[in-house]
């Protein structure tokens, strides 16, 4: 059973793509089998896996995407490049803009990323999805093919505004495309623990949005390193796997796995009663 989850927040630069790539390489050195798949036309998620000119890539998700439109048989690996770190990933590039634009005139248009992932899933424990930074339809189609979100938020800044539209798009998309999307949770990233945002902003949540969202236990910490490392085109265990953000990430994957194994727990026992 795999579980497909959407880095999602329409706020830019809060962390997803660090997140994705951070949390699908730690998955990965827990010994599970990990796409990560970038779905933003600016590919940094692409850069920070070593990527630069995605531009001159053959396939990317939009190539996918494509395929899905046409109901075309496909290899499921196709496209998908193994890195040095032990994860898979889809790469993409502009291409994805355009194909939002084309996605307007589509049957079932929530739907085309679905009919790719629901392919590919099958082959990994963990499908990571980079949302990009906007509620369009590039990020309906991740939250439609997505078994949960994970919503990073920087510590210092709580836009409660973006998260009610969030959450508002997220309960649309359960009503209309996929009743069974969960929210895993809220991630507190950049967290600079000289400050006490770290924990104001999760009591600011708890006070606004009770039970509704939970927030990790593990907190991202702010470090130069984490932004250097992805510059680099590497994730933070190869560039300083002693750094807190290593194990703030490293203790991330092992919430997201205790939670994997408890909805499976659940299903079992709904499928034997
Ligand atoms: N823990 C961290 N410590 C320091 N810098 C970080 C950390 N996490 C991310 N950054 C940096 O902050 C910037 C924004 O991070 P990131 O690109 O992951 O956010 P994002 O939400 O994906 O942004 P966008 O909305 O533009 O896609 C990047 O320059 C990144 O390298
Ligand atoms: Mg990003």
């Amino acid at each position: 059973m795999s579980k497909v989850i959407a880095i999602c927040n329409q706020k830019g630069g809060v962390g997803k793509t660090t997140t994705a790539a951070n949390l699908g390489v730690a998955l990965a050195m827990e010994g599970k089998q990990v796409l990560v798949l970038d779905l933003d036309p600016q590919s940094d998620l692409s850069a920070s896996f070593g990527i630069e000119q995605t531009d001159d890539l053959e396939v990317t998700v939009s190539t996918m995407m494509g395929k899905a439109i046409n109901e075309e048989r496909f290899d499921p690996m196709e496209g998908i490049i193994k890195t040095d770190e032990g994860v898979y990933f889809m790469p993409s590039n502009l291409d994805l803009s355009a194909m939002e634009m084309s996605l307007v005139g589509t049957m079932n248009r929530e739907r085309v990323l679905k009919a790719y992932v629901d392919k590919v899933k099958p082959y990994f424990d963990f499908v990571i999805i980079d949302c990009m930074p906007s509620l369009g339809m590039i990020t309906i189609n991740a939250l439609s093919a997505a078994d949960s979100v994970i919503v990073p938020v920087q510590a210092h800044y709580l836009p409660a505004k973006g998260m009610d539209q969030l959450l508002r798009t997220i309960t649309k998309v359960q009503k209309y495309v996929n009743p069974s999307l969960k929210v895993d949770g809220v991630l507190m990233t950049l967290v600079d623990a000289r400050t006490s945002f770290a924990t104001e902003i999760p009591a600011m949540i708890k006070a606004r949005y009770g039970n509704r969202l939970r927030i990790f236990d593990n907190q991202i910490p702010a470090r130069i390193k984490a932004a250097e490392a992805a510059a680099e085109g590497v994730s933070i265990f190869t560039s300083e796997a002693k750094s807190d953000v290593a194990k703030a990430y490293a203790g991330l994957a092992k919430e997201v796995i205790n939670d994997a194994k408890r909805e499976k727990a659940k299903v079992r026992a709904e499928r034997s009663r």
